[in-house]
């Protein structure tokens, strides 16, 4: 099978897994990240197979939803290269992208290897800023049932990665503890750009939501 061909037929496996999710990794999450990480790509020297791969598969069986354990996505993106006949050298790079590239909280910078990955963690994290990254944030904290803010509490950035992943803080408080720390964390230098843009953005609507929060405009 050629490579187009692999990618048009995963391309049909993850929608089809993943249409209707809805705690922000639906199959439009995985069509942003694998364009973005597209356009990332035209720029650098990547190998482009396995950066769509990475792309498409990244969030398949994502590790926060079974109960921590971060090799199932692997291992389930595996499974589907390996029916498709991806060469194993591609399998192996795909799946270590996999398992090293999702955001662990505050303190664990989670440093790509390759220029590959170094890509497609760009593209998934400029889809948690700007516009739609703000959008995903509130549908996440409906999701778990976050309040969306309290204004008597300060912002927290948790001290461990357990904290993180705990819970219990207010949906606005993501921001403090993820969204506008993002900015510094790209790799490469478009990523770099787009991510500063989106930054001010989003400091532009926590100025309003804190305004509107108290009744002035
Ligand atoms: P990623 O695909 O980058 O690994 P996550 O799985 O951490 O993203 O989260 C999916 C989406 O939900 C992202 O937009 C993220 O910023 C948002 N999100 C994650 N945790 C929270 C939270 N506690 N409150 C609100 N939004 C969250
Ligand atoms: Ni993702």
């Amino acid at each position: 099978m050629n490579k187009d061909q692999i990618v048009k037929n995963i391309v049909e496996i993850v929608k089809e897994k993943l249409s209707g999710e809805g705690s922000g990794h639906d199959w439009w999450h995985i069509y942003r990240v694998w364009n973005t990480a597209k356009e990332l790509g035209a720029q650098e020297e990547a190998d482009m197979f396995v950066v769509e791969l990475a792309a498409l598969l990244h969030d398949i069986a994502d590790w926060k939803f079974h109960g921590g354990d971060d090799t199932v996505g692997p291992k389930v993106a595996r499974e589907i290269m390996e029916k498709q006949q991806v060469p194993e050298d591609v399998i192996e790079h795909v799946c270590s992208i996999i398992l090293t590239m999702s955001f662990k909280g505050a303190h664990d910078t989670t440093p790509m290897k390759t220029l590959e990955g170094k890509i497609v963690q760009d593209a998934d994290r400029l889809d948690a800023l700007g516009a739609v990254g703000i959008g995903r944030t509130f549908a996440y904290g409906g999701h778990v049932g976050s309040p969306m803010h309290n204004p008597e509490k300060k912002a927290e950035q948790h001290t461990t990665k357990e904290a993180y992943f705990a819970g219990g803080r207010t949906t606005i408080n993501h921001f403090y503890e993820k969204l506008l720390l993002l900015k510094d964390r790209m790799n490469t230098s478009t990523a770099k750009k787009v991510a500063q843009e989106r930054h001010e953005y989003m400091q532009g609507f926590l100025d309003r939501f804190y305004k509107e929060w108290e009744g002035q405009h």
